[in-house]
């Protein structure tokens, strides 16, 4: 028997998805880049006998996304990237569209989460887009049956691309993939700007407490850790940064945060904020040496970056203390708060809207001009990862620009010729 739809799964599917409705147009009223490629995309109907299967984030923006990629002609198959970032009104409101069919549900098993994956597949895609990568990853591993017809994907974020690129260097990436992530247009603002003011404003919410004063240990200092570090000290916290890397860890000091070991950064944080894309990285060493009522919370994509299973086995007992806080109490007494199971926290507590409109409006016009492009140019990409070809960057640029009314200046004939040559000296 088939999955469910979100339709088929839920109490009251007209109040969901009026709610959900609601929900979409507010963020479609914000995002002009999808505004105006759905404009072009209806008009000209690029993805016109495509099935597209997609798995995100099913909330308010993604489902704009879709609704797009369903205007340009595709139909559109679509479940979560992860069991607790569903908004169920939003995905009701999406598969009440004729040509989108949505098995995103909130809070699945991992057997639910899989089987609704597999759900998409079974409409026969031909263009595939992920968040993550497990898409992709169950296609090669139990529908390869599918790869003869598949044009091609796109994958959203850091981890997804970093699996792609594993699979593609042992040769078993068997078709194109666009690197969204990869595009200035996307990792400068959705990882930065947005998991910055994501992260701590659902942290925030969900706890009720003030970033001022706070010392703040962010984990890892890449695209996401950047943003969230910056804004962290824009609210008045002491930064601390823990990293791997050597230039990361000399950048976080050139721009003044304290960098240190997580060894010892566990004794001073009050609040802990994974950003890795990493496992293990806050662990049981760390949680013997934290003060009491710490709070943990991880935004980075998959949910081991801090050993849960450990900080429950040192724990005398956990519940939930507020919605979305659990707490772990240890022997000695101390309490350690993890909010949203270690889940992506600005996804996945239940406040949780992820990243503010604006910026998904530019990572989804990349990843709706990738999709055109994949159909429109099929016979230019193999199998294997691929950078997004940056002009399609720049168009998702200058509509944005457009749309803010910010102009800015064209090089001259004379400074292009001078910056393409090599013959111009003192
Ligand atoms: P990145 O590769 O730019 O940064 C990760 C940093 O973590 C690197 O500097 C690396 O050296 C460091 N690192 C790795 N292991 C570490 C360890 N054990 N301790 C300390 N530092 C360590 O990646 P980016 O773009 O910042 O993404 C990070 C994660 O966030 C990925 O999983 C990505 O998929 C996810 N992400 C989440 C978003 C959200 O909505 N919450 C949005 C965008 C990305």
């Amino acid at each position: 028997m088939s999955h469910p739809t979100i339709t088929e799964q839920l109490d009251d599917p007209p109040r969901a998805r009026e709610e959900g409705r609601k929900k979409i147009e507010w963020a479609r009223q914000h995002m002009p880049i999808m505004t105006a490629l759905a404009e072009e995309f209806a008009a000209e109907q690029p993805l016109e006998g495509e099935v597209v299967a997609m798995a995100m984030h099913v909330e308010a923006k993604t489902a704009v996304l879709t609704e797009v990629l369903a205007e340009a002609g595709a139909e559109v198959a679509i479940t979560g990237c992860n069991p607790l970032s569903t908004h169920d009104d939003v995905s009701a409101a999406l598969d009440a569209d004729e040509d989108i069919t949505s098995y995103a549900k909130h809070e699945v098993d991992d057997k639910e989460y899989y089987a609704a994956i597999e759900a998409t597949l079974e409409h026969d895609p031909t263009i595939t887009v992920d968040d993550g990568g497990d898409l992709v990853m169950a296609i090669h591993e139990d529908y390869p049956e599918l790869i003869t017809s598949i044009i091609g994907g796109c994958e959203e974020t850091t981890t997804g691309v970093h699996r792609l690129r594993a699979m593609d260097e042992d040769g078993e990436l068997k078709y194109p993939m666009f690197a969204v992530n990869d595009t200035p247009m996307k990792r400068l603002f959705d990882n930065v700007h947005g998991t910055g003011e994501a992260s701590l404003s659902n942290i925030a919410m969900t706890t009720n407490l003030s970033w001022a004063g706070k010392d703040v240990v962010v984990a890892g200092y890449g695209y996401c850790g950047r943003g969230v570090a910056k804004k962290a000290a824009g609210q008045n916290a002491n930064v601390i940064i823990t990293e791997v890397e050597p230039r990361r860890a000399l950048e976080a000091h050139m721009e003044g945060y304290d960098v240190m070991p997580m060894a010892e950064a566990a004794t001073e944080g009050d609040v802990f904020l994974t950003t890795t894309g990493n496992r293990d990285v806050i662990v049981e060493e760390h949680f013997e040496r934290m003060k009491d009522g710490v709070v943990l919370a991880n935004a980075g994509h998959f949910n081991i970056e801090i050993d849960l299973d450990a900080l429950d086995d040192l724990a005398v007992s956990r519940r939930e203390v507020r919605d979305g806080v659990e707490e772990f109490e240890l022997t000695d007494g101390r309490r350690i708060n993890v909010l949203a199971d270690g889940r992506l926290v600005n996804l996945a507590s239940p406040v949780a809207m992820g990243h503010p409109v604006e910026v998904m409006d530019q990572s989804f016009g990349v990843q709706a001009v990738c999709v055109r492009e994949m159909v429109e140019h099929s016979d230019e990409y193999g199998p294997g990862v691929h950078e997004v070809p940056d002009d399609l960057d720049r168009e998702v640029a200058e509509i944005k620009l457009a749309a803010e009314g910010i102009e800015f200046d064209e090089l001259t004939g004379e400074q292009v010729e001078y910056m393409d040559s090599w013959q111009h000296g003192t």
